[in-house]
C-alpha cells in the first residue's frame, strides 16, 4: 500500500538563465503571429510569479522491469511563493501548480522535444498572446513567454500541449500537469488541504512487451479516438490509496485522450460533488454516479469517516455505452486504514456563483448552431468545416462583452456519421450548461451516462452525446482576439474537429 505523497519542488533556481534572458528582452518586438513570438506584458517588478517549465523526453518507471520513455514537463520556480509548484513523486505529469487568484503569473516555456510545441492553461480566463493557439507554436530549441493575472476562481484547472494535429500524442506521452488556484472566498471553508487534498489524474494508457507506450495512429482510432488497455493514476498503475478516517478533497482530472468515465462508489454511497471545470459549486450536490468526459473536473468531498479503520472502499467505473465501456473496472482504491488525525467538516454553502441570465443573451431567440458531425473521409468536422489555422468564419466572429448562447448538436447516426460522443471545449472562458435535449432513437446510450452528468456550477468542457443538443451560455469578457473551440476527444481534435472563433 502506497501513500499518495507531495512533496514541494524546492529547488530554487537563480534568475540568471542564458536561456530566458534574450527571448524576453527581444520578444516585445516579434509580430504576435511569428512562431517564437512571446510577448511579456509584465515589468519584471509587478511579477509574482516566475516559472521555468520545459517539455523533455525522459524515462519513468511505471512498470516493473524496463522503464517507459515519457515527455514530459519539467518546472523550476525562478520567483514567487515556495509552494508554487508541487511534484508528484514517481509521476511523469508536470508539477501541480499553485496560483492564488490576482497574482501576475510568467511562464517561460522551453520546448526541448523535437517537435513543435505550445502550452494551453486548460480552462483559463487569459489574453489571447497567453492562450497556447497553435499558430503560436515554437520551434524545438524556442523558448515562448506567457504573461498572465489569475482570474480564475478557486479551483482545479491543467496544462497541455496544443500544437496542431499533435496534441494527441503529446498528452498521451506525458506531457500534463494540473493547476490549482485558490482565491479568499476559498479560504474559510477550510477545505481538507495538504495530503487531504488529493489530485486524481485518469488516464489510459498502453504498453508493449517492452513496457513502451503505444500510441494507435490507425485510422480507426484517429475516428473512435484512443483507448488504453491499462488505466493510470496520476501516471502511476498504482491507485491503491491509504487514507484517515475522516474527510477528503478529491479532484479528479480526465487526463485521457478519449475515454469517458462513470465513476461510483464501489458501496454504492452517494458521491458528494463540490467542483466542476470552473471551481467550487454554490452547494454541494450529490449524484449516485458521476460521469466525467475528457478534459472535464470534478471535484468530491469523500468522507472515509463513515468507514471503520481496516475498511476498504473503491471509486470504480461503472459499465456504459460509451466507447471502450462496458466493463467495470477499479479506478482508485481506498483502504481506509488510520485513524483520523483530524478532520473538517463539508461547508454547507461553497461558493456564490452570480449566474448569467439566458433572458440576457444577445441571441437568446436564436442560439449560435454548431453541428457535430462526420464528413467526407471519415473525418469529424463541425459545422462542415474542419481547422484553419487562421481563418474565422462569419458565424465564428463575437463581440467583446456580449453574453451569447451556443447550441452544440450531435447529429449522430443521421447522414454518414458514426454515433460518438464529443466533449465540446471552449477556450478562454468558463460557462453554464442550460438546457439539453436527446433525440428518443438515442435515448438507451444516453441513459447510460446521463444520470451522472454533472450541469451544475461552471464549465470549460461539456459531453454532448449522439442525438443530443447542449445549449450553453457564456460571455466573452477582457480580452479580444483568435480563440479556440474544438472537441476534447485529442484524436478528433486532431484530425480537425477544432475552430477558431474571434472576440473583437
Ligand atoms: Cu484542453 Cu484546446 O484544450
Ligand atoms: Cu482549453
Ligand atoms: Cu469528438
Amino acid at each position: 500500500m502506497k501513500k499518495l505523497f507531495y512533496s514541494s519542488d524546492r529547488r530554487v533556481f537563480l534568475k540568471n538563465m542564458a536561456l530566458g534572458a534574450s527571448a524576453l528582452t527581444l520578444s516585445p518586438f516579434f509580430p504576435a503571429c511569428a512562431s517564437s513570438a512571446s510577448v511579456p506584458v509584465f515589468s519584471d517588478i509587478d511579477i509574482d510569479v516566475e516559472l521555468q517549465l520545459s517539455a523533455v523526453r525522459d524515462k519513468a518507471q511505471i512498470l516493473p522491469g524496463a522503464s517507459t520513455n515519457v515527455w514530459r514537463y519539467q518546472g523550476e520556480l525562478l520567483k514567487g511563493p515556495e509552494d508554487t509548484l508541487k511534484i508528484i513523486p514517481d509521476s511523469y505529469l508536470g508539477p501541480i501548480i499553485h496560483l492564488e487568484k490576482g497574482q501576475h503569473v510568467r511562464i517561460n516555456f522551453a520546448n526541448k522535444l523535437d517537435e513543435p510545441s505550445i502550452i494551453h492553461w486548460h480552462g483559463l480566463h487569459v489574453p489571447e498572446s497567453a492562450d497556447g493557439h497553435p499558430r503560436l507554436a515554437i520551434a524545438p530549441g524556442e523558448q515562448y513567454t506567457y504573461d498572465f493575472t489569475v482570474l480564475d476562481r478557486a479551483g482545479t484547472y491543467w496544462y497541455h500541449p496544443h500544437p496542431h494535429g499533435r496534441t494527441g500524442p503529446q498528452v498521451y506521452y506525458g506531457l500534463a500537469g494540473l493547476i490549482m488556484i485558490h482565491d479568499p472566498e476559498e479560504e474559510p471553508l477550510d477545505l481538507p488541504q495538504g495530503q487531504y487534498d488529493l489530485p486524481i489524474v485518469i488516464q489510459d494508457r498502453t504498453f508493449d512487451q517492452d513496457n513502451q507506450f503505444v500510441y494507435g495512429g490507425s485510422n480507426m482510432d484517429q475516428m473512435m479516438g484512443f483507448l488504453g488497455t491499462s488505466l493510470l493514476i496520476n501516471g502511476r498503475t498504482q491507485n491503491d490509496i491509504s487514507v484517515e478516517a475522516r474527510s477528503y478533497r478529491l479532484r479528479l482530472l480526465n487526463g485521457s485522450n478519449s475515454r469517458i468515465y462513470k465513476l461510483a462508489m464501489s458501496d454504492g454511497s452517494p458521491l458528494v460533488v463540490i467542483g466542476t471545470d470552473g471551481g467550487l459549486l454554490e452547494y454541494p450536490v450529490e449524484h449516485n454516479a458521476v460521469t466525467i468526459a475528457p478534459a472535464q473536473r470534478i471535484e468530491l468531498w469523500m468522507d472515509f469517516s463513515k468507514y471503520p479503520v481496516g475498511e476498504k472502499v473503491q471509486l470504480i467505473n461503472q459499465p456504459n455505452a460509451t466507447p471502450g465501456g462496458n466493463n467495470p473496472f477499479t479506478v482508485a482504491a481506498f483502504s481506509i486504514d488510520q485513524e483520523a488525525s483530524g478532520t473538517t467538516a463539508l461547508p454547507p454553502r461553497l461558493s456564490i456563483i452570480t449566474a448569467h441570465d439566458p433572458k440576457e443573451a444577445v441571441n437568446a431567440n436564436s442560439p449560435r448552431q454548431f453541428s457535430l458531425q462526420m464528413g467526407m473521409g471519415m473525418i469529424w468536422n463541425i459545422n462542415g468545416r474542419t481547422f484553419e489555422m487562421e481563418q474565422v468564419a462569419s458565424d465564428e466572429k463575437v463581440r467583446v462583452g456580449d453574453l451569447e448562447v451556443w447550441q452544440f448538436t450531435n447529429l449522430g447516426g443521421m447522414g454518414m456519421g458514426m454515433l460518438l460522443p464529443h466533449p465540446m471545449h471552449i477556450h478562454g472562458l468558463q460557462f453554464q450548461i442550460i438546457e439539453r435535449q436527446i433525440d428518443p432513437r438515442y435515448q438507451d446510450v444516453y441513459a447510460s451516462v446521463s444520470d451522472g452528468l454533472v450541469d451544475e456550477g461552471w464549465h470549460d468542457t461539456v459531453l454532448v452525446m449522439p442525438g443530443e443538443q447542449v445549449k450553453v451560455l457564456m460571455r466573452f469578457e477582457d480580452f479580444t482576439g483568435l480563440y479556440l473551440y474544438h472537441c476534447h476527444n485529442l484524436e478528433h481534435e486532431d484530425m480537425g474537429m477544432m475552430r477558431n472563433f474571434s472576440v473583437s
